[in-house]
């Protein structure tokens, strides 16, 4: 299997495809990068907050020993923390992602929210408050932070830099002032999944040559009667459906898995191709707002000046 990439405007390549590892324990994610790379994948998606980054080290490093592959193979993306948020927390964030991957540079460094947290120590992930709310930090910067993202590419620290669960108004800003521009938004929470397109953010990107990332569209749509009705067609999954209707709009897809089955059919999205019949019966799906899955709603995180989600 070859996966196609895209061009960014960084000049670099990216995979459309890629092994998302939110939730993928050590333990589990080492054999899920070696699953997944053997069975094709280029790209791996992880984050500090995942606290997972040493065991996607070891699965890609196991994986290149085991291949003779060079790192220059495999595409990999790690975010800054929303506690990183801070023009000291950039360097200080990637440089400790590096060293858990046991990496000189990463392909894609991304702002994971374009909120921030205070926490009490650098692995104080979640950053609450004694009464249960995240502990916010209102003076968020998002120029100053995106003035030290574009030093990371300076000194070689990753080739490209993006953002991710930015706001159209967000990323314009971030545009306005870069040197350096944002070469992806990824959308997680705010999922422009098939479930919730979010049409206007797509155009907006695409105006601006930045590519979506998205993540496997909501569990409710792989049963959904018109994807089954896709899948049957084609002899495949209702996730490779809805990931093929992603990757034929050039959207870029990270589904997670650590099941070697799931992550081989999930990734096998190169075999067959939708007609414009049955890309537009997907495009029906879209249930625009009311189709998202998860708000910050009730956790102190929406009272943040740049909540976007
Ligand atoms: N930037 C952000 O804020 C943000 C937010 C969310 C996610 N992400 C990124 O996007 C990646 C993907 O998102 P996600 O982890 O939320 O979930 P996902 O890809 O939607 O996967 C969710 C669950 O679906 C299962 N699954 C995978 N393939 C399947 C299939 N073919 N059929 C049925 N179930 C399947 C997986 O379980 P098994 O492991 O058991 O297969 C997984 O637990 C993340 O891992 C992360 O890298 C980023």
């Amino acid at each position: 299997m070859s996966v196609k990439k895209v061009l960014l405007n960084s000049g670099h390549r990216m995979p459309l495809l890629g092994l998302g590892c939110w939730q993928s324990p050590a333990g589990e994610v080492e054999a899920a990068v070696e699953t997944a790379l053997d069975a094709g994948y280029r790209h791996i998606d992880t984050a500090f907050v995942y606290l997972n980054e040493e065991a996607v080290g070891v699965g890609l490093h196991q994986w290149l020993n085991k291949t003779g592959n060079k790192r220059s193979e495999v595409f990999v993306v790690t975010k800054l923390p929303p506690h990183g948020m801070s023009a000291e927390g950039v360097h200080k964030f990637l440089q400790k992602s590096l060293k858990a991957l046991k990496l000189d540079y990463v392909d894609l460094y991304l702002v994971h929210l374009p909120v921030g947290l205070k926490s009490k120590h650098d692995l104080d992930i979640l950053a609450k408050r004694d009464d249960g709310q995240f502990d916010i930090d209102e003076g968020t910067d998002l120029i100053a932070i995106w003035k030290e993202m574009e030093k990371l590419v300076d000194m070689g620290l990753t080739k490209s830099i993006g953002v991710s669960n930015y706001s159209i108004k967000q990323i314009r800003k971030t545009c306005a002032i870069s040197k350096i521009k944002p070469v992806v938004n990824q959308v997680g929470e705010s999922g422009v999944a098939c479930i919730l397109q979010q049409r206007q953010m797509q155009e907006f990107c695409k105006t601006h040559n930045i590519f979506l990332t998205a993540t496997l569209p909501s569990p409710r749509l792989l049963e959904d009667p018109v994807v089954r009705l896709v899948a049957e067609r084609h002899g495949i999954t209702t996730a490779q459906v809805l990931l093929r209707f992603l990757v034929q709009q050039n959207i870029i897809v990270i589904p997670k898995s650590v099941n070697p089955e799931r992550i081989k059919t999930n990734g096998d999205l190169w075999s067959f191709s939708l007609s414009e019949l049955e890309m537009e019966a997907l495009t029906t799906l879209d249930k625009g707002e009311s189709g998202r899955s998860f708000v910050f709603v009730g956790s102190g995180m929406t009272e943040h000046p740049e909540y976007p989600l």
